[in-house]
Parts: C-alpha cells; sequence; structure tokens
C-alpha cells in the first residue's frame, strides 16, 4: 500500500478514512476522487494530518478516461471504494443515481484496474488490492429471532440503495474470479460520528434536538439496527486491506442491537446531561412518530466472528461512548453543521422528506 485512491474521500466515511490513513500509515500517499454531490464536502478534510500526502482531485468515478488517467499518473496500487449514493430514502424516491453512481460508477473502476494491473500488468500483482466497501443491507431484513447475518449469508437486498450495493458486490466478486482482480469486500452496519451529513438519524436527531426542533422516528421506531462508530470502521478497512488474502469479505458491526426509539432516547439523556439549561429538557418530549420508510428493513445485525479471529479487530467504543463523543462533536464543530445545511440540497431534502410523513422537521 503506497499510493492509494480513495473515491468517495470528501464525504462521511471516506473523510474519516483519509485523516485515519494519513495519521497511521506514514509512508502512504492519498489521491481522495470525489464529485462533491450534496453528501460531499472540502469542509470534511480541512486540518487533516500531513496534507502534503493527500491530493484531492474533483471528479466522477464514472469518467473513464479520468479515472484511467489517475491510475497511471499516480502509479496507483491500492484503491479503496467508499463513493456512492447512500441514502435509502432518496433511493426510494429517486433510484436512477443509485444505479448510476453504485453500479456504473463501481464498473467504471474496475475497469480501470482491470486495464491497469492486469492487462497492462503495470504493477506486480502481489502489490494491488482493490477493496470495496460494502454494507449489511444487502442481505435483507432478519425476525427477532434468527442469528445475525454472516459472511454466508445469502444476499437478499430490498431497497434500491441495498440492490444497488449488491450488484456493485457481485460486479467486484465476478472481477476476481473471471480476471483474477485481487479483491476484498467489508460489509459493514450503521456508522455514526463525526463529518456524517446530517439528514441521516443520528445527526438529524442531535442537530433537531438542540434547536427543539421535532425528532422524526418514523413508524414505531422498534427497528433494529447494529452501530458502529466510524473510527472502528475505519480501522477495520485498513485492517483488512494490508493484511486480509484477495477475495476474502468481512462483516463488520458494534455488536449492539438497539431499536431505533433507544438511540432516540439515549442522544435525548445524554443532551439533558450536557445542555442542563436547555428550553427544550427534556429532549425526549421533542420524539414525534411519523409515517414509516415504504418496505423498511425491520432488523439488522451483524455476526463479527470472522474479521475478530483472522484479523484481531473488535470496535474499541461502546454504543454509549461512541454516541457521547459524537454529540460532543457536533456541539463544538457549529461553524461545519452551519456550513453543511446551508449547502443548497439540505434543506430542500428536509421539506420534501418529512412533509410526505406528515412531520413538521
Ligand atoms: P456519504 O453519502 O456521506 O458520502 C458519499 C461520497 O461519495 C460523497 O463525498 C460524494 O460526493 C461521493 N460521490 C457520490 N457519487 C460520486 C461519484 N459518482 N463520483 C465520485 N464521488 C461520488 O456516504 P458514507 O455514509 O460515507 O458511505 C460511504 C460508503 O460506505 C458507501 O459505499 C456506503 O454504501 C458504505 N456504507 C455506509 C454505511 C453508513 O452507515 N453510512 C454503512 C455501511 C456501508
Ligand atoms: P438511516 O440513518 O437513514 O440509515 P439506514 O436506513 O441506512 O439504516 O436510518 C437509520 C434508521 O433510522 C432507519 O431504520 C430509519 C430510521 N430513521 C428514522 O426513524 N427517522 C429519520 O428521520 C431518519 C432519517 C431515519
Amino acid at each position: 500500500m503506497n499510493n492509494v485512491l480513495v473515491t468517495g474521500g470528501a464525504g462521511f466515511i471516506g473523510s474519516n478514512f483519509v485523516r485515519h490513513l494519513l495519521a497511521r500509515e506514514p509512508r502512504v500517499n492519498v489521491i481522495n476522487l470525489d464529485a462533491l454531490t450534496y453528501a460531499g464536502s472540502l469542509e470534511n478534510l480541512t486540518g487533516l494530518p500531513d496534507p502534503a500526502r493527500h491530493t484531492f482531485i474533483h471528479g466522477d468515478i464514472e469518467d473513464q478516461p479520468l479515472v484511467d488517467a489517475l491510475l497511471r499518473e499516480h502509479r496507483i496500487d491500492t484503491v479503496v471504494h467508499f463513493a456512492a449514493e447512500t441514502h435509502v430514502d432518496r433511493s426510494i424516491l429517486g433510484p436512477r443515481k443509485f444505479i448510476q453512481t453504485n453500479i456504473i460508477g463501481t464498473f467504471t473502476l474496475l475497469e480501470a484496474v482491470r486495464k491497469f494491473w492486469l492487462v497492462e500488468k503495470a504493477i506486480p500483482l502481489g502489490n494491488v488490492r482493490f477493496h470495496h466497501i460494502s454494507t449489511d443491507e444487502v442481505f435483507g431484513s432478519l425476525n427477532p429471532e434468527e442469528e445475525a447475518f454472516s459472511e454466508k449469508t445469502p444476499y437478499a437486498p430490498n431497497s434500491p440503495y441495498a440492490a444497488s450495493k449488491a450488484a456493485s458486490d457481485h460486479m467486484v466478486r465476478a472481477y476476481g474470479h473471471t480476471y483474477g482482480l485481487p479483491y476484498s469486500i467489508t460489509n459493514c452496519s450503521n456508522n455514526y460520528g463525526p463529518y456524517q451529513f446530517p439528514e441521516k438519524l443520528i445527526p438529524l436527531m442531535i442537530l433537531n434536538a438542540v434547536k427543539g426542533i421535532p425528532l422524526p422516528v418514523y413508524g414505531d421506531g422498534g427497528q433494529i439496527r447494529d452501530w458502529l462508530y466510524v473510527e472502528d470502521h475505519c480501522e477495520a478497512i485498513r485492517l483488512v486491506v494490508k493484511h486480509s488474502h484477495p477475495g476474502e469479505t468481512y462483516n463488520i458491526g458494534g455488536d449492539n442491537q438497539p431499536t431505533n426509539l433507544a438511540v432516540v432516547e439515549m442522544l435525548c439523556e445524554i443532551l439533558d446531561e450536557v445542555l442542563p439549561s436547555s428550553p427544550y429538557k427534556p429532549h425526549a418530549g421533542l420524539i414525534q412518530y411519523v409515517a414509516d420508510r415504504p418496505g423498511h428493513d425491520r432488523r439488522y445485525a451483524m455476526d463479527i466472528t470472522k474479521i475478530q479471529r483472522e484479523l484481531g479487530w473488535k470496535p474499541r467504543w461502546s454504543l454509549e461512548e461512541g454516541l457521547r463523543k459524537t454529540v460532543m462533536w457536533y456541539l463544538d464543530h457549529q461553524g461545519w453543521v452551519e456550513a453543511i445545511q446551508q449547502q443548497g440540497d439540505y434543506q430542500t431534502w428536509i421539506e420534501k422528506n418529512y412533509a410526505e410523513r406528515g412531520g413538521s422537521a
């Protein structure tokens, strides 16, 4: 791992990963390709450790000539592919972009590395790796009594987002099987932490609560997710890229299963404690049940035995600790929050999504 192309490195997990890699791998150069869609921002890349080893390229992963040229110019030996459309609710209201970016975009990157690494043999095969970032959502939804998803669980994606991620996972695997591309895939559960775009559950709830805006819980709030603090995810990805054998997939998760309502209540309790004079205390009084998401997956859970056994990884942060750190980060980064919320798309999305649900958030 010398010259790493990170795609989507101006988004939530990608920007955390760029920071993590620069801090933890002192010889690695990072080439960060990001289209700066509504979800990406250069605000996420201020104050990087050792910025001289980071090059930002504003561009689209679907731009084949650009991607081909980047690989050559920077002699890329490792790709860590985050770039995607990622919000399930947006995929329900407008799936086309998900097909474009998540499927065609991944295909474009695969074609580029196939030519550069496998046809031209520009870099010894033992030194290259295409690492694809995926999600637990490709496995579908679990009943309460079912066992957690393992790497052997059959795919059964339910939303357009999950289906587009599943398709891209299959393409990566097919390039490994057919052309011998050295790849790895990680399927991770829901992340939270610094720099998450504030339309996702946890930052939305923190920022609404602080302003006394209702906290829109979909349906009965009994849906279960497995939550992982983003820094733990970055550590897991780095270990997989460095130490796993090609062709392996790993499930990553936080080993917890709270309901959405329980997560929102935990956030409210933390805010009650750290903002004792807030006029909106108790913040849980702001909870409002709104119309559910169509086809809403009821439960996800990850079996992380394989990555624990083979690479010695386990989450460092408990949900309680991670939520507390996240609340403090959002309270301490008002400038970032304002810059991101002023982006054209944020307000439009909030109005569109919650007006249709009958909420007043
Ligand atoms: P995000 O929406 O915050 O960021 C996505 C980034 O990709 C943005 O910076 C955006 O500008 C960029 N991008 C989008 N389309 C692009 C294109 N065509 N070309 C170049 N860049 C483009 O997403 P995230 O939450 O950081 O997720 C990153 C990856 O992790 C995704 O692949 C997602 O499926 C996966 N994942 C996310 C979670 C989660 O909880 N957030 C969990 C598991 C897996
Ligand atoms: P989200 O952050 O969109 O992640 P995902 O759908 O990929 O799991 O949502 C997490 C959970 O929170 C999901 O079950 C939907 C729910 N949710 C709400 O109840 N209210 C909201 O306003 C949002 C954005 C999500």
